[in-house]
């Protein structure tokens, strides 16, 4: 049997009805578009920002945003398309699985939980700074010793063990806690927009895209892939500091993706998906070219606080009370993206285990909570592990490559699917292929070679160790290789 194997798309939607894998129809287009809000918006735009206006791209940051949102949008129009045609749970994992093969599938899969768990864990750190801020700005002195950057990060532990309670619950549940929180997050981000429209000087943004500089050049593991493979000098500003800036803001966008993992619980997939990838992707850029133009008015690009952009800025015009605002604001916002990504990275384990690539036992439903118990369990301890014991905050980059090599197979596997399954109803269909996935796959590699030599071995080695798990376990035991399922595991309702 060929490690190329596919799973036919009528093959998937059948496993859905599996009363062992049932998971609860419930969520609405409106449910779909405020998850995809809740997890876009997060750590990205209140901290990453104020980082790439002022190393990279000054006011010109506005059109980093586009950059980003423009590669962002054409993988949207492909997972919108493969979610509206397979509504399986699973996201990238299961499209791939059903058009270029089971080990495409096991890589994309594997890759999936690299971006999902540890974005988890990163953004739950990212969390703990902002609470501990929020509470000292409240009169609460939390200890250090417990805080972001000691040896236990309690905060962040309690945010990830509180959230796996929530997760466990149900998903329904889970989007009422996210509606809330994502209100907040939104009124807090037009709160900025709006109150720092009235402190902006159009003399900040001369010049618009800031002359070329050569920087200090960074080598080793440290450099852009891109520039130790072609000897490149490093620059900052000009055109090449837009596209810099725009391979650093891409991390505020990741997370329209994770709207696909849950297609099982929609109630309407083939309509509702597409509604909620690109709703909730063009919301987030919206408010974030809002916000980017704001900063960048409000302060001389050289001049932004890289590290808190937005409460320093209100702080420069005598508006230091705001910085609390956006303190709350990044609070509720950053729970939401751990949230969702826990959830996102639950439903790619439960599709994976459906297709026994892991132990089938692991993926079922409780038939009360209708989720996938034993597996949000354990994804919550190991992301409270990692989150609250491990120094990753600094591995956002970890996260994006995984995301975009997720989002170059999805948009390669578009026309390969349309070739080989013609006949497939299509309820959305991205315009323009194949030249537009071609396009969304070819930009989103340039992407990937922005990133460090050290974010490209990481990444082989943690795809080594999949390929290992592949190798020893999946390869055999999967649905696709005949074999007769081993009934040891204990029954549906026991989890
Ligand atoms: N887009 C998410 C964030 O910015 C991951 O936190």
């Amino acid at each position: 049997m060929s490690v190329f194997r596919t799973k036919s798309v009528e093959q998937s939607i059948r496993d859905t009805d599996e009363p062992e894998y049932q998971l609860k129809k419930r969520l609405s287009a409106l449910d779909l578009t405020v998850f995809g809000v809740g997890v876009i918006i997060g750590a990205g735009i209140f901290t990453v920002t104020g980082r790439a206006a002022q190393q990279y791209a000054g006011p010109a940051i506005v059109l980093s945003f586009m950059v980003g949102a423009l590669c962002c949008g054409l993988a949207a129009l492909c997972y919108a398309e493969f979610a509206s045609t397979v509504p399986v749970s699973g996201s990238a994992y299961t499209f791939s699985y059903a058009t270029l093969g089971e080990i495409i599938a096991w890589i994309i899969g594997w890759d999936l939980l690299l971006e999902l768990m540890l974005g988890a864990s990163v953004v739950a750190q990212g969390w703990s700074q902002y609470a501990s801020l929020f509470l000292g700005k409240i009169g609460v002195d939390w200890p250090a010793s417990l805080a972001s950057g000691s040896h236990f990060d309690l905060l962040a532990f309690l945010l990830v063990a509180v959230l796996t309670v929530v997760v466990s619950i149900g998903i329904k549940e889970s989007m009422r806690v996210n509606l809330v929180l994502v209100v907040i997050k939104v009124f807090i981000v037009l709160f900025v927009i709006v109150a720092g429209l009235g402190y902006i000087k159009g003399s900040n943004y001369h010049p618009f895209i800031p002359p070329p500089e050569h920087t200090k050049a960074v080598s080793g593991l440290t450099a852009p892939l891109i520039q130790t493979l072609f000897g490149l000098t490093p620059s900052t500003y000009g055109a090449l500091g837009i596209v810099a800036g725009a391979s650093l803001v891409f991390f505020a966008y990741i997370g329209f993706d994770v709207v696909a993992t849950t297609a099982e619980e929609a109630r309407n997939p083939s309509r509702d998906l597409p509604i909620g990838i690109i709703a909730s992707l063009v919301i987030c850029t919206l408010l974030y070219m809002g916000v980017s133009a704001v900063i960048t008015g409000m302060v001389k690009y050289d001049q932004i606080d890289p590290k808190a952009a937005l409460a320093s800025a209100f702080e420069s015009v005598g508006k230091g009370g705001y910085a609390t605002l956006v303190a709350a604001g990044a609070v509720a916002g950053l729970t939401t993206v751990v949230m969702t990504l826990i959830i996102g990275a639950t439903r790619v384990v439960f599709a994976m285990s459906r297709d026994w690539l892991l132990p089938p036992g692991l993926g079922r439903t409780n038939a009360r909570t209708g989720t996938p118990l034993r597996i949000t369990i354990a994804i919550g301890t190991a992301v409270a592990l990692v989150a609250s014991l491990t120094p990753i905050g600094k591995l956002e980059e970890m996260v994006n490559i995984g995301t975009l090599t997720a989002f170059i197979l999805v948009s390669l596997a578009v026309p390969i699917l349309r070739t080989r399954r013609p006949d497939l109803k299509r309820s959305f269909k991205v315009p323009l292929s194949p030249v537009l996935p071609w396009l969304s796959a070819l930009i989103c590699f340039y992407l990937t070679l922005n990133l460090s030599v050290e974010t490209w071995l990481r990444f082989l080695v943690w795809m080594v160790v999949g390929f290992v798990v592949y190798g020893s376990y999946g390869y055999r035991n999967a649905r696709l290789a005949g074999r007769p399922r081993d009934d040891d595991v204990p029954s549906l309702s026991t989890t």
